[in-house]
């Protein structure tokens, strides 16, 4: 029997095949009301760049800069420092420290330490690799901040527990979960920041020098997104990884081509984060009537911006003023975790299917036939 449809764009997200679905989308309005969803669509290219640069379209509703269920919270308290889940002067600086910062990290040196990395831990089975598509990106990023190895596994489980609190899909154990690993993640990052144990020359060096020349001086909006780095590298890294093995999987043409020449490996991750991208969605409010092409969005109206349906490789790490600082990272951990396992993959029996999200694409795989 055909697969139905997707019937909106979250349900897209972990529907087996979206994509015919994305292109009607895109063929259709840049911009369209939907009852269905209380909402608006922002689909194609145009209707993605146009909301993502619109200076009145913002990260969160108007007056309500931390979800309801997170206010007075260890979670809340993180949220609100969050240059992702906020817009205005007193995210500007903070923005341009951790991007200048990202912008520095020596990407030849990463991929040589991440394929050491990945080397050393060969996802033997299905449940091994689910594992590995979230700690090795978490692992190489705890290093690059400056963590010792023994610290990294624990790291990367609160990160995950802590990632819960930014999901509608979560229940109120997971969001107690999150709320110890907030607190756990602040801790580790206090010690690691003020027991003078930062490394010369880590990725956290360049932050609190960036920092302390852009007179970003507020301690907890630091640490606060020091956690965000690791939080934004979580599920988005997971399903690059994870999207690109099924990509190995079901293009039989991928790995001989790859084994042949190797220098294509980030071309080829830059095509899966075109055809088969992990972040599918983004929301955006207005803060004021905004027009776009004769179409008028009055203010206080939520807005899905559909980024999986801008077939574009740059639109799924967002656009304009929040756009991903992490790209260049994100591609160059994927690229050496997929060198260091695909010849092991290939001949490990899997399937999958796609963790419950709204808006990240990320397969978990079971053993199973060769899809
Ligand atoms: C495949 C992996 C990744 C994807 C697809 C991705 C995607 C995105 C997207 C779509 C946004 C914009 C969200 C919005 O505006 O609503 C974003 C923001 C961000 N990403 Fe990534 N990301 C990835 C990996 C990373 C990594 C590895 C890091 C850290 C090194 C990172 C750090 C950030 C930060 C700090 C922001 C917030 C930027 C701001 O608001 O100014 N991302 N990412």
């Amino acid at each position: 029997m055909p697969l139905a449809d997707p019937t909106d764009p979250f349900s897209a997200v972990t529907h087996a095949a979206p994509y015919d679905y994305y292109r009607r989308l895109a063929d259709g309005p840049p911009l369209r009301f939907e009852a269905q969803l209380d909402g608006w669509l922002a689909t194609g290219m145009a209707g993605v760049q146009a909301v993502l640069a619109h200076p009145a379209c913002r990260v969160r509703p108007p007056g309500q800069g931390v979800p309801h269920k997170l206010a007075g919270t260890p979670c809340g308290a993180i949220f609100a420092e969050l240059v992702r889940m906020n817009d205005g002067e007193r995210h500007a600086g903070p923005k341009q420290v951790l991007a200048r910062a990202l912008g520095q990290v020596d990407l030849a040196r990463l991929h040589a330490r991440t394929l050491h990395l990945a080397q050393e831990q060969l996802p033997g089975s299905a449940t091994r690799l689910n594992d590995a598509l979230f700690e090795l990106p978490l692992f190489v990023m705890a290093d690059l901040l400056g963590f010792a190895p023994a610290q990294w596994p624990l790291l990367a489980v609160w990160t995950r527990d802590f990632v819960a609190c930014l999901s509608p899909l979560s229940n109120g154990a997971q969001l107690a979960g999150a709320q110890a690993a907030a607190e756990a993640l602040l801790q580790r990052f206090t010690v690691l920041l003020w027991e003078g144990e930062v490394l010369p020359g880590s990725l956290l060096d360049d932050i609190v020098a960036g920092a302390r020349q852009a007179g970003w001086h507020a301690s907890g909006g630091v640490l606060a997104n020091l956690v965000g780095l690791l939080s934004q590298t979580c599920d988005a890294t997971a399903g690059l990884l994870g999207n690109a093995i099924v990509a190995l999987r079901t293009q039989a043409d991928f790995l001989p081509r790859l084994r042949a020449a190797p220098q294509l490996w980030p071309a080829m991750l830059r095509e899966v984060s075109r055809q088969d991208p992990s972040i599918h969605n983004t929301r955006r409010y207005t803060v004021e009537d905004v027009e776009f092409n004769g179409v008028c969005v009055p203010a206080g109206q939520m807005i899905v911006v559909v980024l999986a349906s801008a077939g574009h490789t740059e639109a799924g790490f967002g656009h304009g003023r929040h756009a991903c600082p992490g790209q260049a990272i994100a591609h160059v951990i994927a690229t050496a975790c997929l060198q260091a396992w695909a010849e092991g993959l290939e001949r490990m029996p899997l399937a999958w299917g796609y963790l419950p999200s709204l808006n990240a694409r990320i397969p978990v795989f079971c053993a199973g036939g060769i899809a």
